[in-house]
Order: structure tokens, then sequence, then C-alpha cells
């Protein structure tokens, strides 16, 4: 098994290098390859939101991408894409066809414990937003790679 995974968010400094990180802590490094990507430039180039950082260092998640906009061509080179909420999914589907539309979820389809429809947007909020992303992604990032196993 060697999948391809990534995760998208909006402005890839909060959410999807949270993903990312979480998501790469309950894996073997050599059964993946796993990226993150935002639908907007915003902040290409810069590191995760040091609050994001901060909050998962708390729980022994390094984050360590650097914010890169999602690109058409990664729906080709990646088996699986995740995004975070309901705008995230409108905007990587518009790039889509009929086959690649097939590879992309919402992370939270994969939730099995919390009852989340989407990872809230922390940026805006205080800490207690930074750790219910990571409560979220725990939940479903287990969830998926239980389904990538099967
Ligand atoms: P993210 O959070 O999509 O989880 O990385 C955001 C980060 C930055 C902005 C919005 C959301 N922004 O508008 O700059």
């Amino acid at each position: 098994m060697n999948q391809k995974i990534l995760f998208v968010c909006l402005g890839n400094i909060c959410r999807s290098p949270a993903a990312e990180g979480v998501f790469s802590s309950m894996v073997e490094q050599k059964d993946f390859f796993i990226d993150s990507a935002g639908t907007s430039g915003f902040h290409s180039g810069d590191k995760a939101d040091f609050r994001m950082i901060e909050h998962a260092k708390k729980r022994g998640i390094e984050l360590t991408s650097k914010s890169r906009k999602f690109e058409p061509e990664d729906l080709e080179l990646f088996d699986h894409i995740l995004v975070m909420d309901d705008k995230n999914l409108r905007d990587v589907l518009k790039m889509a066809n009929a086959k690649q539309s097939k590879k992309v979820r919402k992370i939270t389809d994969y939730c099995t414990r919390l009852k989340y429809d989407h990872v809230p947007d922390p940026y805006y909020g205080g800490a207690q937003g930074f750790d219910l992303v990571l409560d979220i992604l725990d939940d479903a990032c287990q969830g998926l790679l239980k389904s990538l196993k099967q």
C-alpha cells in the first residue's frame, strides 16, 4: 500500500496542516505520501499558524508544512482528497472531472464518535477552536485510516 493522501482547507495554515500532522502521526510513513493544500493562495509559503502549531505540539504532533495553493493537477496526483468544509468541497469539485470527483470527500464523513459535518475554521476564534479542530481530526483520521485498510 502506498497511497497518496491530500488534506485541503482554505488557507492551508490551520485545519489541513493539522490534518496532515494528525494522520501522519497515526501511520507508517513508508505506506503513504501525505500532503496538504489550500483553495486560496492567501498564505502561500507560510508555516502553519502558531496557535495551531502550539495546540498540536501539546498532543505530541509536530506541524512542519508550508502553505501552498491547491492545483488542478492535485486531482490527478492524489488518490484521496479530504476537505474540511462544504466551501472547500465546492471549490475543489469545480476543478474536477467525474472520475476525479470520486476521490474527494469531506473528512468529517469518516467521524465515528463526534457529530460534526465540517471542521470549523478556527482562524478568527480562540484557543477552544484549535482544540476542537484536533479532536474532530483525531476521530476523522482514525475512521479514514480504517476505511483505507479495508
Ligand atoms: P484554514 O484557516 O483554512 O484552516 O487554514 C484559515 C486561515 C486563514 C484565513 C482563513 C482561514 N484567512 O482568511 O487568511
